[in-house]
């Protein structure tokens, strides 16, 4: 069905169609079978409990990963990860959305590995028609190797929402009224992925990954997705239009402040001319 065009335009009709669509799919957790496909690594990912886990490995020939098999426009995409443990240093676990093609959307989380005791870094970034520059970045109130932590992110046309363990880490808004491209009609699949990135990954690219250690795994279960998939069936609708109440709003602030270590917004050496306008105008 011919619902996305890939105009770069904003299609209204696309849009409205959506919101209008009433969602009564049941929820129902995806399925590493059904649902996605292991793309590269040789083996070096792996399905488990018959599609509600899957492993994923990195040694010194490979890394590997996976993608849904569907793509979706809008949605709320949910992965329990448990990262690499130990000496993680110069791996990257991603867990990240994407189009296809020159000017590409993409929202990501990528998780920078470390030494054994040092804390990962959360990369976050959100692309829009193939320009990003978006960074924030965040350490984690807990160790996310020791077990499961759900993150999300939540995206309708008018904010992206990215969450911990149910925590808003950050809000991306639509800002197209003030000229800033947001991601709203390139459908994107969900991607995810370990690495190597040791060039630039842990602390500026200084520590290197150790091949002793070899082989990296990161393990990922209850993938769920409520969106819009070619086609145009939808899931539960409520992330539809998800904002942030004033809890919501309290627990961001307090991520912000006590967990944030690098914001875009706030990076005036990298951006003479001035951040981005986003960043002037976005409140919590
Ligand atoms: C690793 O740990 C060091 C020291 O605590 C820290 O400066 C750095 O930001 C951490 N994360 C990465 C990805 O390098």
């Amino acid at each position: 069905m011919a619902i996305y065009s890939n105009s770069k335009a904003p299609n209204l009709l696309v849009i409205a169609y959506f919101v209008v669509l009433a969602c009564f799919t049941t929820l129902s957790a995806a399925n590493f079978i059904r649902d996605a496909e292991i793309t590269w690594g040789d083996g070096r990912g792996k399905v488990l409990e018959g599609g509600r886990g899957l492993s994923l490995s990195l040694d010194q020939y490979s890394g590997s990963g996976f993608q849904s098999k569907n793509e979706y426009l809008f949605g709320r995409f949910d992965m329990q990860l448990k990262l690499v443990p130990g000496n993680s240093a110069g791996t990257v676990t991603t867990f990240f959305l994407s189009s296809q093609g020159e000017g590409h959307d993409e929202i990501d989380f990528e998780f920078l590995g470390n030494s054994t005791g040092e804390p990962y870094t959360v990369h976050t970034n959100v692309y829009a028609q193939g320009k990003g520059n978006k960074e924030q970045q965040f350490r984690l109130w807990f160790d996310p190797t020791a077990t499961f932590h759900t993150y999300s992110i939540v995206w309708n046309p008018q904010r992206i929402i990215f969450l911990v363990d149910n925590s808003p880490i950050r809000v991306f808004h639509n800002h197209e009224t003030s000229g800033i491209a947001f991601p709203k009609s390139q459908p994107m699949r969900v991607y995810c992925s370990l690495w190597n990135a040791d060039d630039w990954a842990t602390q500026g690219g200084r520590v290197k990954t150790d091949w002793a250690l070899a082989p990296f795994v990161a393990n990922y279960r209850n993938f769920n997705i409520n969106g819009c998939a070619s086609g145009g069936s939808c899931g539960s609708s409520s992330w539809q239009t998800l904002e942030l109440d004033s809890k919501g709003r309290n627990r961001l602030r307090w991520v912000q402040q006590n967990h944030m270590v690098y914001n875009y917004c706030a990076d005036s050496q990298r951006f003479p001319q001035g951040v981005s306008i986003e960043c002037k105008r976005s409140r919590f």
